[in-house]
């Protein structure tokens, strides 16, 4: 019977342990995990989702603490366009957040950084160009461009020294937007490195919509995606995302056509991961019935996440001064609207429910959405539970092993 480590996949010339872990944000999937996938040989990822807030938490910059004092004037009104970041300060923190990981990176596998385009931080162009530069100048090995179609993204940065040396890959979700992307890209004489079919169980936001997610199954995807890529005699890794449980699972994606795995959900409850403690043990300990696919986010994409997650109909002041990161090109989000439909239908009232949609730069921030895959209800039978009620936590590396070596659907306990 045959076993994920039985296969190796290719990209751009590098041979890989055919698992990646998928970006999470904001800084779940973070430095210490994508250690981890790299020392044994697979691709890490760290999330770029946010960085100035990431590294003033863990290396006491003071990004925020200074775009607030630049902007304490727009507090409650509605217009943020004013609410700029400084590329200078985005791409800085960008260098420290890539720097401090690569620095430390081991073995032979590699470390990409997840890059939303949905981030559009009041001027979508020039940050995503800043954080795609300052990563690749800070040493990135690879950008996997997420949330978005994202058709201009590579030509952004195709005058950097390391455009044709760093790796490149898309998420996608139909044969559709990779034929899009590369039809738009086609003029960079530059193909992706490897892409990424994520199917409708992912956690975070996925790309179907509120009412037929159900209708599509990464293996079909999978078979779609990677056909359509022979058919037009492209050499592309596909690497399958979104679902995948076990090892098992892993090798019938192989076997519909994928090079490798994508895999987040069952490294959300491992020691190395950046959610705290006891959002992990909430995570082990969900019962399907608490999983749900809602439309809070003010991206307008569907999200997957457990329904006792903090941030549902919260109802807090928009805190776009500190953070905005969902802000668009005219300094507009969702959020902000719905906030402010609901003040005006209380008024005079100081605490306010917003249940249709949510703050979430400051949710994800403060780990208050907890956004999972569809599987997360298993992920107790993955661990042992002890005498007062909590879950032991794995290793990164068990998990990653256990992915590599289980047969049968079978599941090593830690
Ligand atoms: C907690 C969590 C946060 C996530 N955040 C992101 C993100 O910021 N960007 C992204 O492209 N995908 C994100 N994802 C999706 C994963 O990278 C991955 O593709 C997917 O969850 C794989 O499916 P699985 O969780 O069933 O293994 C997230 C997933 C989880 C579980």
């Amino acid at each position: 019977m045959k076993c994920l480590n039985d296969y190796r996949m290719a990209i751009n010339g590098t041979e890989l342990v055919p698992i990646m872990i998928g970006g999470m944000g904001v800084d779940i999937s973070n430095t210490d995990l994508a250690l981890v996938a790299a020392r044994l040989g697979g691709i890490g990822h760290i999330s770029d989702a946010m960085s100035p807030t990431v590294t003033d938490r863990r290396y006491k910059t003071s990004f925020v603490k200074n775009k607030v004092k630049l902007y304490k004037h727009t507090v409650g009104q509605t217009d943020k366009s004013e609410v700029q970041f400084d590329l200078a300060h985005i791409a800085s923190a960008q260098a420290i957040h890539v720097t401090k990981t690569m620095d430390q990176k081991q073995g032979d596998g590699l470390i990409y950084i997840n890059v939303m385009e949905k981030l559009g931080m009041n001027n979508p162009k020039m940050t995503l160009q800043v954080r795609m530069k300052s990563a690749m100048d800070a040493g990135i090995d690879g950008i996997t461009l997420s949330a978005g179609l994202h058709l201009g993204s590579m030509a952004l940065v195709q005058d950097h020294p390391r455009f044709r040396d760093v790796h490149f890959g898309i998420i996608v979700s139909s044969v559709r937007a990779l034929h899009l992307f590369l039809r738009k890209n086609k003029i960079l004489n530059r193909l992706p490195d490897y892409i990424i079919v994520e199917g409708p169980l992912a956690g975070g936001h996925l790309g179907f919509g509120i009412d037929d997610w159900q209708n599509y199954d990464i293996y079909s995807l999978t078979a779609e995606v990677s056909n359509w890529v022979k058919e037009q005699e492209l050499d592309i890794p596909v690497i399958a995302a979104g679902g995948i449980f076990t090892g098992t699972d892993a090798v019938s994606a192989i076997e519909t056509g994928a090079a490798g795995v994508q895999v987040a959900t069952r490294f959300t409850i491992t020691k190395e991961c950046g959610l705290p403690d006891d959002v992990k043990q909430e995570y082990v300990k969900t019962d399907k019935d608490n999983i749900e696919v809602n439309t809070i986010s003010p991206t307008g994409y569907p999200m997957r996440m457990l329904k006792n997650s903090p941030t549902i109909c919260k109802g807090i002041k928009p805190n776009c001064e500190s953070f905005g990161y969902l802000l668009d090109s005219k300094g507009r989000c969702a959020y902000i609207d719905a906030y402010n439909v609901q003040v005006a239908a209380h008024p005079g009232q100081k605490k306010i429910k917003v249940c249709d949609k949510t703050c979430l730069c400051t949710a994800m921030r403060k780990f208050e959405c907890w956004t999972c895959g569809a599987n997360a209800y298993r992920l107790k039978d993955t661990t042992h539970q002890g005498d007062d009620g909590s879950y032991q936590l794995p290793s990164a590396e068990h998990v990653f092993n256990d992915y590599l070596y289980s047969t049968d659907h079978q599941i090593a306990l830690p």
